[in-house]
């Protein structure tokens, strides 16, 4: 209902100059809190998937926050779930992503075994911002000779280019903020 999606929005939590000045810092973690801010989360994801479900295979959810949604979607699909973690993390043998951030260089990984080649994969995850990340993480799913079907977002925020290849993919955001 408008009222639940109410609540669910006046559950993010906002705050200004975090993690640095000059950036509103969205936290979603106060919706998981929430037990009917939840269910309506994992509803609306659901209902807004960027593709139909009998087109992707997997889902893969990007560290950490979109393992909170990504295992929990996965379960209402009747789908698998592939992490996709920061450098380090995951036993070898891997395949390795890196990206720009603001300042410097961040890099992504996946087990190199985790992914069936030619499996349709939807990437999940709280937030896109650059997107850098989930440029990223296109790279290793087709590195693993899978596909990306789609890319699922809680929030995505505004002001910010995202990179052409995710703005010409199918892809879905619950809310848009700057
Ligand atoms: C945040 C967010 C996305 C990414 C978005 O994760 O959860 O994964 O940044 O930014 P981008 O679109 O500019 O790449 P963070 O690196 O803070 O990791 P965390 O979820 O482990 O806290
Ligand atoms: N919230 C959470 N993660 C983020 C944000 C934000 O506002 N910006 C970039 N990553």
């Amino acid at each position: 209902s408008e009222q639940e999606a109410q609540h669910f929005i006046n559950c993010i939590g906002s705050t200004p100059g975090f993690p640095k000045e000059g950036i509103i810092f969205r936290d979603f973690m106060p919706v998981l809190a929430d037990a009917q801010a939840l269910q309506t989360l994992m509803r609306g994801l659901e209902e807004a998937l960027p593709v139909p479900a009998d087109e992707f295979d997997v889902i893969a959810g990007l560290e950490s926050r979109g393992f909170l949604i990504g295992v929990p979607l996965a379960l209402r699909l009747g789908k698998g779930f592939v992490a996709i973690r920061k450098a380090g993390k995951l036993p070898p043998p891997t395949l390795s992503a890196s990206y720009e951030l603001e300042y410097g260089t961040a890099t992504i990984e996946i087990e190199q075994q985790a992914i069936t080649p030619g499996s349709r994969v939807l990437v999940v995850d709280d937030l896109i911002a650059t997107g850098g990340t989930a440029q990223a993480a296109q790279q290793l799913i087709e590195a693993s000779g899978a596909s990306v079907a789609g890319f699922s977002f809680v929030m995505e925020l505004t002001g910010i280019d995202i990179p052409d290849t995710i703005k010409q993919s199918h892809y879905s955001s619950l809310v848009t903020m700057p």
